[in-house]
């Protein structure tokens, strides 16, 4: 793909998808003055607006893409009612543009779906000016939350153009691009009377994998509606679920959500993310015989101390509870110094000095002036030898209480989630609440499943093991458990990474 096209996100939308789209809102029986297309490319939407609304009397395309201007400036030549402008969305004056305008106004269209990850490493400037647009605070900053797709920005500074006048947006966009606009204008007080996401195969039209939709909305002054109904595709038929706030939280299905909500409340434990290390190919291993073998193939007579078995999400989501690889954990603290390896377990400070050009040169930032070959994301949580655990890919909700294998703590990678325990029956005790019907309708009412994490820290510690064990009436039963359970991890540091 080329360098541009990843740029400028250029990926046309077919005529026959824009129809779609356009038909699809006069069923909402819209009727806009005036429509835009902010991202116009060869201008789609602008054609298939002109097919559907015969009320739309003025028709307005941008696009930062001359040659696109010129081609579809030549194709309207013979229209007065049409304006098309080479113009990059980032240094226009929306407001002023807008505030002249006469409503409503319908902006339609489909923005760049690239994030600014990508576009710092292409060394790209199509960026907005100032890219911390949801306030992130610096470790959210440092964990990858800051990073958004250009588009998301796109719509927020359209939905704030827009609030508080009789208009509409209808976009196409990744599916968690719609959630956070949607969740980022119901918190900021935008005024919206109805919203809605139309669910598409964008594999069958972009010839892409991502979640993707057409998010709609419909901007009324004093209307605060925050809930959107969702489609299963470009269909009224065919709706699926109604997300939404409830008490200033994003919930995926408000129906199930309301069935299952007794059991949402106080996280009894802490929920850990696994074991991070950034460095598979050294620091994980299978063993071979007494030996172990390395991601590069290379055979190697390691010291057992430091060496532990490794459940990874794969593993867990497919229900495959013995260990087929270990992992290195160099430290049992994310304080503990890693030079004592050098006595402890010389042949293991060997091998991680041989690699040492891959270990010292981890990306993320969390490594920085921490020990030598340091891991991240443990605690006391790591070794104990009993946990309850999830994978957080994949959709099938299912829970495992893990044991120790071969005498040694089970570790888990950084896509998994988990709770330590003190014993196999606390561990057993607890994993039959979470996986009962009533713990997994709560989650999954929570739960969007387009995202690449769908089950995350922030949905596990909204279950209240207490109340889900006292709608299950066991909470006579093992009740000890959770009366003990906050002693286990109150002193230890929460960390998220998705
Ligand atoms: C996904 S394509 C969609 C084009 C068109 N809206 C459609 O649906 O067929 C995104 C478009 O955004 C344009 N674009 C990218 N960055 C832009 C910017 N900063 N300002 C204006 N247009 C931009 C690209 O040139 C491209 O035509």
């Amino acid at each position: 793909m080329s360098r541009r096209r990843i740029e400028f996100g250029d990926f046309q939308t077919p005529i026959k998808l824009s129809n779609l789209v356009t038909s699809l809102l006069t069923e909402l029986s819209i009727k806009p003055h005036i429509i835009i297309e902010p991202t116009c490319g060869s201008g789609s939407f602008l054609i298939s607006g002109m097919g559907s609304f015969n009320g739309a009397k003025y028709f307005y395309g941008f696009d930062i893409n001359k040659e696109y201007i010129q081609d579809l400036s030549s194709k309207f030549k013979d229209r007065k009612n049409i304006e098309i402008v080479e113009q990059d969305f980032f240094s226009f004056n929306w407001n002023g543009f807008v505030q002249n305008l006469k409503k409503p106004i319908l902006c339609i269209g489909n923005p760049p779906w690239v994030t600014n990850a990508v576009l710092g490493t292409i060394g790209s400037k199509n960026l907005p000016e100032k890219s911390n647009f949801q306030g992130l605070s610096g470790f959210s900053a440092k964990t990858g939350k800051s990073n958004f797709d250009i588009s998301e920005w796109m719509l927020t500074k359209l939905s704030k153009v827009l609030n508080k006048s009789d208009s509409y947006m209808a976009m196409l966009c990744k599916t968690s691009t719609a959630r956070k606009v949607l969740l980022h204008n119901w918190r900021n007080g935008i005024e919206i009377d109805d919203s809605r996401l139309f669910l598409f195969d964008s594999k069958k039209y972009f010839n892409i994998s991502a979640g993707a939709c057409l998010l709609y909305m419909s901007f009324k002054p004093n209307h605060f509606e925050k809930k959107a109904d969702i489609y299963s595709d470009l269909n009224l038929q065919n709706r699926i679920a109604t997300m939404g706030i409830i008490n200033n939280e994003l919930v995926a299905d408000i129906g199930s959500y309301k069935k299952a909500s007794a059991i949402g409340g106080f996280q009894y434990y802490t929920w850990r993310s696994g074991i991070k290390h950034d460095a598979a190919k050294v620091m994980e291993l299978e063993k071979v015989g007494d030996k172990y073998k390395n991601g590069f193939g290379e055979i190697i007579d390691l010291e057992d101390t430091y060496v532990y078995p490794l459940l990874k999400s794969s593993d867990l989501g497919n229900d495959r509870l013995e260990p087929r690889k270990c992992v290195i954990v160099t430290q049992k603290n994310m304080k503990d110094p890693t030079n004592t390896i050098t006595k402890k377990a010389p042949r293991t400070w060997d091998y991680l000095n041989r690699y040492s050009d891959i270990l010292l040169n981890r990306k993320s930032s969390i490594y920085i002036n921490r020990p030598r070959f340091c891991v991240f994301g443990i605690g006391d949580y790591t070794f104990s030898h009993w946990k309850v655990a999830i994978s957080g890919l994949y959709k099938n909700i299912h829970f495992n209480a893990i044991g120790p294998y071969e005498g040694k703590p089970i570790m888990l990678d950084d896509t998994c989630y988990f709770i330590s325990c003190k014993n196999e029956k606390e561990a057993v005790f607890i994993t039959q609440l979470l996986n009962s019907p009533i713990s997994i309708d709560f989650i999954h009412s929570l739960v969007f499943f387009d995202a690449k994490r769908p089950v995350t820290i922030d949905v596990l510690k909204r279950i209240d093991l207490r109340k889900l064990a006292t709608e299950l009436g066991v909470e006579k039963k093992d009740i000890n458990c959770l009366k003990q359970s906050k002693n286990i991890s109150d002193s230890q540091t929460c960390l998220v990474f998705d």
